[in-house]
């Protein structure tokens, strides 16, 4: 892949369907990625665990949502690598390896990590606490130098570079500090205008059908000091707004729709009506694709082990190199030689 700017890891837990603010705001930029990266999208099951250990049933199913949806949304298998975490060990092992390199102090500072354990009804975890450390070994383990992540992943990554920076500097230079690549598409509201989100009751998902999308663009927030269709309507501050300039491509059509409800000329329900019509029509090829790929759902779980096949020598690789680096020449599986005063020297491989 020498023809490739580099190479990014990034993904995903395993929370749900995927819904058109992943789309818009992630999906979509990590397609276009593809051409110009070698890239390795994981589903962090792992990760998943540090708040839903206790309900296992729901990883699997949320799994296969999560690998369909992207499919359907362009990750396209046979140019990247689909990863499933907890079938890579070398991500928990280097990760092992990576929490001597952290203060528990640092941890403890990680404002995501004060943040969940404030709403957490339980004593925080060790897993929840060493959060960042996994990530930066999912990070690592590829040796990947660009992760697309959305702002609220920034504290994670600034601990990843700190990490590959305290291994590099205590025995020799190794990891890159990976580089976030924030997207510039600004962040999708939900249809309340609350931020969108799997369990809110606000998302329209990937999976939704033509009727349950125009369903639930009929019911969107919007203006809520208008009353008639003839008050002077605020389109700043709108969700309906926001989605016609992502999924309506004729500006023209935008800017006149905005104009005509600034003067109080058009009603919501019509805006509401086109609005649903430019959204079905953007999502269909993709529905379409995902209709394809639910018939046969072995066919998914089949790419997502395939992925993850082609990842574990890619992974094993790395942590040899780290083991090796950090004394642990046996387990890196490294000629050795034991010595000593009346013995005469032993030779042998572990492998
Ligand atoms: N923490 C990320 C999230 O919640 C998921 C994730 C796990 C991740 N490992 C990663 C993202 C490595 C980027 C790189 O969305």
């Amino acid at each position: 892949m020498d023809d490739k700017k580099g190479r990014i890891l990034t993904g995903h837990r395993p929370t749900g369907p995927r819904h058109i603010g992943h789309l818009v705001g992630t999906l979509q930029t990590w397609a276009q990625l593809q051409d110009t990266y070698e890239c390795f999208f994981l589903i962090a099951d792992l990760h998943v665990m540090t708040t839903d250990f206790a309900h296992p049933e729901r990883i699997p199913q949320n799994t296969l949502e999560v690998v369909t949806d992207w499919l359907a949304a362009g990750i396209d298998p046979r140019r990247s690598t689909l990863v499933l975490q907890s079938m890579v060990p070398q991500h928990a092992q280097l990760a092992m390896l990576f929490s001597m390199l952290v203060t528990v102090a640092r941890l403890e500072r990680n404002p995501t990590y004060k943040e969940q354990v404030q709403q957490l009804n339980l004593q925080p975890s060790l897993g929840l606490l060493s959060y960042p450390v996994l990530q930066a070994s999912d990070i690592l383990v590829y040796r990947a130098d660009t992760v697309p992540v959305g702002e609220d992943q920034l504290p994670h990554l600034e601990l990843a570079r700190e990490i590959a920076r305290r291994f590099n500097q205590t025995y020799s230079p190794f990891f890159p500090e990976p580089q976030a690549l924030l997207s510039s598409t600004p962040r999708l509201p939900g249809t309340d205008n609350r931020t969108m989100h799997t369990s809110y009751g606000n998302a329209i998902f990937l999976g939704d059908s033509p009727e349950e999308t125009t369903r639930k663009v009929m019911d969107m927030y919007t203006d809520p000091t208008r009353l008639r269709a003839t008050d002077p309507g605020h389109v700043e501050g709108n969700p309906v707004f926001s989605y016609m300039e992502v999924f309506n491509p004729d500006t023209a059509e935008v800017d006149d729709l905005k104009q005509r409800y600034r003067e109080g000329k058009v009603g919501d329900v019509a805006v509401k009506r086109r609005l649903a019509e430019v959204m079905n029509t953007y999502l269909e090829p993709i529905r379409r694709r995902r209709a394809d790929l639910v018939r046969n759902p072995g066919a998914i779980i089949e790419l997502l082990l395939e992925g993850t096949k082609s990842a574990l020598p890619v992974a094993q690789a790395t942590l040899e190199e780290a083991q090796e680096r950090m004394g642990l020449h046996l387990a890196a599986g490294r000629r050795y030689e034991i010595s000593g005063p009346s013995t005469t020297p032993l030779f042998g491989t572990f492998c």
